[in-house]
């Protein structure tokens, strides 16, 4: 291999890197190696790519020099592999020149368990007079480009050498990057793994939120429409739009709001029951939990498009309103005469459905993180806990006035199914049985004990 530096514009004469900069090399000259190294050089680094082809490589980065692989690996202490995995084996070859260097491994798979071990300890293996430090695997060739935004400005290192580490972690900071020391290089298949997953978080709020929208449409459909259809012969499909929607939406959003709340209050019952904090909840507890806020956001996301869909309730009677009026004639003139407690009532549940949603909103708006940072922990709890339950009170009461004195009709009974506002009441109901059930005093004496530390047993 020829080892003279070239000049990656054809048209300029080679520029070698000013010697007083520090060398960086990077191996691999497709979209990441090229993206990483016009960060190092913006960041001011002297960049050398390591290619098999130094004199044909197409590469266009003014100020970087490009040398065959065993002449850019003694150039520089670092070098970063942006090479796919299964070319590791050209560095084998190359083991006298990479004795004591620090190897970044920045690869990344097409998905989860895809070889027995991680890239980076494979590389070790391959290498084992190298150090090897896996990280910078989170970023893309495009946000390197564009410079990183908050949300990716930070990266994971792990690498079993202190030092090696500490050399890769000063290069992450001048490219304007936090790199946060995850451990060994054991690690690296977790690391590895991390940019594969998508929202993982939000999949579980997610799956509830289809399926539960699924199968109150599908009861909805057969309950309203099919109904209609088969015991009057009525065609009222076109309800499906907005009426259907305006029902799946709210019942939804009600039950996966007690869903945020439902954790909490067994997770109190559950340190009630066996008198200590000490013990750890069950997994799926604390998997539930930690996906609280991701529940109460997507719940949010149902009730605005309920309020939306009751905006325009108006404007929809009174197309049909005139659409009928067209068509028919009318020979009634029905008189209505003014009942005030169906007016408190219609007037009550939609103030209450309003200051829930308002309430509902500022939780929304304290669970963003720029928000959140701004308040104490006991402001925080206090809005997502007292506030939070008390949006579920407002919400429950807006579902209760709403279904009013129906519940005790047999009609709406159809097919023997009760309509999906009773349904849905069910689980807030019980949250804020419990709920209430914990602030009572005594109950809640033994709770904040419990929380500071006294153990049931343990003072006798
Ligand atoms: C039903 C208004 C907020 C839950 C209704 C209905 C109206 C209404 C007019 C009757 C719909 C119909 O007859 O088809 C409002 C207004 C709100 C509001 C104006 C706030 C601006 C909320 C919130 C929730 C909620 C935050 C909680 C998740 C429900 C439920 C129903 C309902 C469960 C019964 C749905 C059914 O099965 O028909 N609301 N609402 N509402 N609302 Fe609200």
């Amino acid at each position: 291999e020829k080892s003279e530096c070239v000049s990656l514009s054809p048209m300029r004469e080679a520029v070698p890197a000013p010697p007083e900069c520090e060398r960086v090399c990077v191996f691999g000259t497709g979209d990441l190696g090229r993206s990483l190294g016009l960060r190092l050089l913006q960041a001011g680094y002297g960049v050398v790519f390591g290619s098999r082809r130094p004199h044909s490589s197409s590469l266009l980065l003014h100020g970087a020099q490009v040398l065959g692989h065993a002449a850019a690996a003694q150039s520089a202490l670092l070098i970063f592999i942006a090479v796919q995995r299964e070319h590791y084996d050209f560095l084998v070859p190359l083991a006298n020149q990479l004795k004591g260097k620090v190897l970044v491994d920045v690869s990344n798979n097409l998905r989860k368990n895809q070889y027995p071990e991680a890239n980076a300890e494979y590389l070790q293996s391959l290498v084992p007079g190298a150090e090897v430090v896996k990280g910078f695997n989170t970023l893309s060739a495009w946000s390197l480009q564009n410079g990183p935004s908050d949300a990716n400005r930070q990266v994971y290192i792990c690498g079993d050498s202190v030092e090696a580490k500490q050399v890769v972690m000063a290069v992450a900071t001048k490219l304007g990057l936090s790199a946060l020391d995850q451990g060994s290089l054991s690690v690296a298949r977790e690391l590895e793994d991390f940019p594969l997953q998508l929202f993982p978080q939000w999949r579980l709020p997610l799956r509830i939120a289809i399926g539960l929208s699924a199968a109150f449409f599908f009861y909805l459909l057969i309950r309203d429409i099919i109904y209609a259809y088969a015991t009057q012969g009525e065609d009222i499909s076109f309800r499906i739009m907005v009426s259907l929607a305006n029902q799946v939406c709210p019942i939804v959003s009600l039950i996966m709001l007690s869903l945020c709340y439902l954790p909490g209050v067994l997770a109190s019952f559950l340190q009630l029951y066996r008198g200590t904090k000490y013990r750890r909840f069950p997994n799926w507890l604390d998997s539930w939990m930690l996906c609280r806020k991701q529940l109460g956001l997507l719940s949010l996301g149902f009730a605005f498009l309920h309020v939306l869909y009751t905006l325009i309730l108006p404007i929809r009677s009174v197309e049909h309103t005139l659409k009928c009026t067209h068509t028919h004639t009318h020979t009634q003139n029905k008189t209505t005469t003014f009942d005030t407690t169906t007016a408190w009532r219609g007037d009550s549940y939609l103030s209450l459905g309003i200051l829930g949603f308002g309430l509902y909103v500022l939780l929304g708006i304290t669970s963003l993180p720029s928000v959140s940072n701004v308040l104490s922990w006991r402001e925080f709890s206090f809005v997502q806990s007292k506030l939070g339950h008390l949006t579920l009170l407002l919400c429950t009461a807006h579902t209760y006035l709403y279904g009013w004195n129906r519940f005790l009709s047999s009609s709406i009974y159809k097919w023997y199914t009760p309509p999906g506002y009773m349904l849905c009441l069910v689980l807030p109901s019980v949250v804020l049985l419990l709920k209430l059930l914990l602030i009572t005093p005594c109950v809640d004496r033994t709770i904040t004990r419990i929380r500071q530390g006294w153990e049931r047993g343990a003072d006798q």
